[in-house]
């Protein structure tokens, strides 16, 4: 056999491999490889790709998540229109959405079907014979971009339909719906941003349409999306539905993720939904703007038919804004951990929500701009995905006649250097090297639990170290005595000594906490990780040239050169050859060649008495075993705590491997540290 077809063949093999693999991953989520292994059979698809180009195809993987970074989204013209939905707000407008819909049809009372109305962005899938094979947005409504390389990343969605027993897959399947992320999610990834020096996003629709929109699918696959299905486009194969509950219930039989709705009888069954989901709205975990009204009978819709962009049978009842007016007291600049300088206003308190704000963020120099917000101000204020409260607007007819515009500072007001525009022209950072308040932050971040675990060390304390010059680099906590700390304000003989030990204690830190606790921008946990394995001492990223840390796994080429240039920087390395000298000695990762929990799966539930989940997680991986967060046939040990339910429950049924915490820790020691 010559040289070319032997690839051909492998190059298939490999991708039905790989098909195989991303579908236990996505789809099941129960992979039966490790990442690594994953990333050994993809290069060498790659490979045989590049020397065979005529073998890249473009539903290759090599094409997908973790290929190459699209230069720009393709186009899909949408077969079906995607309409938009006409708004109402209030109970008049209900009446009268009823009232035509009825006469319309010539019909005393309608069926309506109410849903809720996810604040994410809508998307069109493309199924044939069972296999995802395109997505794309909403666009114009025509012709939207084509983001399936982005959909393929969301867990939720199904890369291949899974029909319940005698459901028939449709030859091609067409179906819609909304992406967005849970407000869980939402939170954490502001939190991870924020750890990593990124600027925050302003709401979970600003932050689904963001991650969904961005060219390299690795780093969508970083941000946690979820999608419910909502609508089915009719094509050969499919059913014709009666109503929409039987289209719902169709996707839900394929295996395709909706949302909860509920049927209405008339108007006043509408009324009861709406007050009902108004109250709740807190409740649920996504962030929903109002419910759609639809019609259910399909014929009904198909006699009712659209008004140029929206359809006449369906409509979005928004719920009122939680807004509130009220006053800025003053406009102020925080300082970041990376000196990111962020506007903030000050507010006499007002309750939003049920929550009282009395600041709210501006975001940055543009945002502040745009929006004109000036001190003395009456503003209105709103929660913005539960989460971080948001100025709306300025009521400018009572702005005071002596107000001026808020000019952002060139310096930073805090240590007076310099303030310079990023370079992607959102961020105003401070450029000094011993800035104080980024000090405070830094040092917090350092003590933080996933970094350096210096229990003691919070907000206030490293504000009081900075703030009397007691410690002006990371190692000069370690030089920290019981004396020196006995003279600080609401420092007690017992807080003394924990924190001393705390510190003590840090020393025997590993490589990815140290890392991470530099502060490096972009550099979270995940990332520190990776550099650790790749660079298990620290004067290894010393030497390192740019295209050594570029070969870090998930280390693209902006991240590479900020983590170069930091090991680069004199006073950086300074700093850690100081923090080497104090004693700080990181343990490089080690993964143990034996040892009951290697390549094994477990997954963690209810809570223990001795540890908590982050800790426990490490303990395990550090074993070399990879914690799941659902249990199916693949896993290996359940660790069940206090208060477990539904997956301990799965695990009996499944016959999984059970560990109380006495096991587990049992466990833990006849492996005592990978
Ligand atoms: S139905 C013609 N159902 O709202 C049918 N839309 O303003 C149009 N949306 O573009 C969509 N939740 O992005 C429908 N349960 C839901 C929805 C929903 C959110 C969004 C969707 C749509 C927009 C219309």
């Amino acid at each position: 056999m010559d040289d070319f077809k032997t690839a051909e063949a492998r190059a298939r093999e490999l991708r039905r491999e790989l098909a195989h693999h991303n579908h236990r991953y996505y789809v099941l989520d129960s992979p039966e490889i490790s990442d690594i292994q994953y990333d050994t059979l993809m290069r060498e698809l790659q490979g045989l790709e590049e020397q065979h180009p005529s073998l890249q195809t473009p539903d290759s993987p090599t094409q997908r998540v973790g290929g190459k970074a699209a230069d720009e989204f393709g186009q899909v013209v949408h077969r079906v229109p995607m309409l938009s939905l006409a708004n109402l707000f209030e109970d008049e407008g209900l009446v009268e959405f009823d009232e035509r819909v009825r006469k319309l049809l010539g019909q005393p009372a309608v069926t309506y079907v109410c849903e809720p109305k996810l604040d994410g962005l809508a998307i069109a899938l493309r199924f044939e014979k069972g296999i995802f094979v395109q997505g794309a947005t909403r666009g114009d409504g025509t012709t939207g971009e084509d983001v399936t390389g982005n959909l393929r990343t969301i867990r939720s969605l199904p890369m291949e339909l899974f029909p319940l027993d005698g459901v028939k897959v449709p030859a091609v399947l067409e179906v819609r719906g909304e992406v967005f992320i849970r407000k869980a999610d939402f939170q954490k990834l502001n939190e991870k941003r924020e750890e990593e020096g990124e600027p925050l996003f302003a709401n979970p629709r600003n932050a689904a349409a963001g991650s969904l929109r961005q060219l390299d699918p690795k780093e969508t696959a970083a941000r946690p999306l979820s999608v419910y299905l909502y609508e089915c486009v009719p094509t050969e194969g499919v059913p014709a539905f009666k109503s929409h509950i039987e289209k719902l219930e169709y996707l839900k039989s394929l295996g395709l993720p909706i949302n909860r709705y509920v049927r209405a009888e008339g108007i006043d069954g509408v009324r009861q939904a709406y007050d009902a989901s108004l109250k709740g709205r807190h409740e649920l975990p996504f962030e929903v703007d109002g419910m759609v009204v639809k019609v259910d009978d399909e014929d009904q819709r198909k006699r009712l038919g659209q008004v140029s962009k929206s359809p006449r049978w369906a409509v979005a009842y928004k719920f009122p804004p939680e807004e509130e007016s009220t006053e800025v007291l003053d406009i102020g600049i925080q300082v970041g951990r990376t000196g990111a300088l962020t506007p903030v206003a000050h507010l006499k308190p007002v309750k939003v929500g049920g929550v009282m704000v009395a600041r709210a963020t501006l975001h940055n120099e543009d945002e502040l701009r745009r929006k004109d917000v000036r001190k003395g101000d009456t503003v209105f204020v709103r929660r913005a995905g539960d989460v971080i409260p948001e100025i709306v607007s300025t009521v400018l007819s009572k702005r005071p006649e002596s107000s001026q515009p808020f000019e952002f500072p060139k310096h930073c007001p805090v240590c007076g250097a310099a303030a310079v525009k990023d370079e992607d022209g959102a961020v105003i950072r401070c450029t000094g090297a011993s800035c104080p308040a980024q000090l405070v932050e830094k040092i917090r971040h350092f003590a933080s639990r996933i970094a350096m675990d210096i229990e003691g060390l919070g907000d206030k304390l490293a504000a009081q170290l900075v703030a009397t010059g007691t410690v002006k680099t990371f190692a000069d906590l370690y030089a920290l005595t019981k004396q020196k700390l006995l003279t600080l304000e609401r420092m007690g003989d017992k807080s003394a000594d924990n924190l001393l030990e705390s510190l003590e204690h840090s020393k025997g830190t590993t490589q990815r906490r140290f890392l991470y606790a530099l502060g490096i921008r972009h550099v979270g946990d995940a990332t520190a990780k990776a550099l650790a394995e790749g660079f298990p001492d620290v004067h290894q990223l010393f030497k390192a040239s740019l295209e050594d840390i570029s070969r870090v796994k998930d280390v693209g080429p902006v991240m590479a050169q900020v983590i170069h240039a930091f090991f680069q920087e004199p006073q950086n390395r300074e700093a850690i050859l100081a923090l080497l000298n104090a004693g700080v000695s990181p343990a490089p990762p080690q993964v143990s060649t034996g040892g009951p929990f290697v390549g094994k799966t477990v997954v963690l539930t209810g809570s223990m008495t001795g540890m908590n989940r982050d800790q426990a997680k490490e303990e395990v991986e550090r074993r070399g075993g990879k914690v799941a967060g659902s249990v199916s046939r693949k896993t290996d040990f359940v660790v069940a705590g206090d208060d477990a339910g539904s997956k301990l429950k799965k695990a009996q049924e499944l016959g999984v491997r059970i560990l109380d915490e006495q096991a587990f820790l049992q466990l833990l020691q006849t492996d005592a540290r990978g």
